[in-house]
């Protein structure tokens, strides 16, 4: 890979340690993936934050960077609201090493709002072609697929480096070539609400790392592409698809010729039936609107169970009347994290969501069962005692 006499410089470590390991990850990969060259990025986003998925060594590997991010960076959701995490159940010893890792990134001049929808905080981090290094899955489908930004699917470790370089390396998702879709998605069904997570559940297990153009019987808002996009990087490895009518770059191409039709009874059986102790939404990080349709369905109730609604602390700090409205029920709105990467719901038994992406990884990362329920019945359950 080609580098320039200002690259080859951090490369030889003219400007310290961490420079050279960030740009020493970044040419690895570059030529690994056969990248020509370095590209600079608007922004990154950066994951391996809480301290449940990366524990003492990332927490070490982190706080021994010395060095500032060239681009706005921001993080993923951490293991606990960074200011309830008491409320949440969170030990001392847990809260203490979370901080101390929120820290090390704020030193690196990473902003900290840990959110895995970025998109609904700043304006300013991803346009259509832009170029981008960000790492949770379900970002990286929303700014592949519905903002037209342009990034691959990075770590932890690859986007904090193309974070303090500025740069990363051209390959994959960047190129033209690789943005083509490969297989078409006809659904036979008119979808809403969680329907879009249950088939996003159903497709990312059938196309792995494909990117899929669907042709859809009804139009999707942001929140469900959201959904739909979070699912499908859950249970395969899909980082950018197409809607034909809806994401902007589905015009460009023709439907490939290889399909999976996709019928309503499918969609159906993705829903499960039982009873949670623990029901919880913002899986990804709740918008405004999503918090609004939340709290016109809990308007006037009592919740009888445990239920929580994770997003981002800038959405909260800037709706105060809102979230009010909300916990007047007696939910709770946490920022800073999720019910999947925080220990929290460990202690639960069964939880019931409306996304499919949490459906998918609660089982494996919280150890306890998961229910997947349209929104309604979510908050139905709520209500049962
Ligand atoms: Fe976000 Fe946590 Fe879901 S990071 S996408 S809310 S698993």
């Amino acid at each position: 890979m080609y580098l320039t006499p200002e690259e080859e410089k951090l490369f030889n470590g003219e400007r310290g340690p961490t420079y050279q390991k960030a740009i020493e990850i970044l040419v690895a990969l570059g030529d690994i993936y056969e990248a020509d060259r370095l590209i600079p990025i608007k922004s990154a986003q950066i994951a391996g934050v809480s301290y449940k998925t990366i524990g003492d060594a990332g927490l070490e590997w982190i706080s021994d960077l010395k060095g500032k991010v060239a681009v706005p960076s921001i993080l993923n959701p951490a293991g606990m609201d960074l200011e309830c995490w008491k409320e949440m159940g969170i030990s001392e010893d847990f809260a203490q090493k979370q901080e101390k890792i929120i820290q090390a990134y704020s030193a690196l001049g990473v902003r900290i709002e840990c959110s895995c929808t970025p998109y609904n905080i700043f304006d300013n981090l991803a346009d259509f072609g832009d170029h981008v290094a960000w790492s949770e899955s379900s970002a990286i489908s929303y700014a592949n697929s519905v903002i037209g930004a342009r990034t691959n699917r990075e770590g932890g470790p690859s986007a904090l480096a193309a974070a303090l370089i500025g740069k990363t390396p051209n390959y994959g998702f960047h190129l033209d070539e690789n943005r083509k879709p490969v297989i078409s998605i006809i659904v036979e069904a008119k979808l809403h609400d969680s329907d879009y997570g249950a088939l996003g559940y159903i497709v990312g297990e059938m196309v792995g790392d494909k990117v899929p153009l669907f042709k859809l019987k009804s139009k999707p808002s942001k929140d469900e592409l959201k959904s739909l996009g979070a699912a499908m990087a859950a249970s395969g490895a899909v980082a950018l698809y197409h809607v034909s009518g809806t994401t902007p770059e589905a015009g460009k191409y023709e439907a490939p010729k290889e399909k999976i039709t996709i019928e309503e009874s499918q969609i159906k059986e993705v829903y499960s039936k039982g009873e949670p102790d623990l029901i919880a939404f913002g899986c990804p990080h709740s918008s405004v609107s999503e918090l609004e349709r939340l709290a016109q369905l809990l308007n006037g109730k009592k919740v009888k169970k445990e239920v929580w609604i994770c997003t981002s602390r800038a959405i909260k700090k800037n709706n105060p009347e809102l979230i009010k409205r909300i916990e007047k029920s007696g939910a709770k709105v946490f920022c800073d994290t999720c019910m999947v990467v925080s220990p929290a719901s460990e202690r639960f038994t069964c939880m019931m969501v409306n996304s499919g992406k949490a459906h998918k990884y609660v089982p494996n990362l919280c150890g306890i069962k998961s229910i997947l329920g349209r929104t309604e019945d979510c908050i139905e359950a709520a209500m049962r005692g």
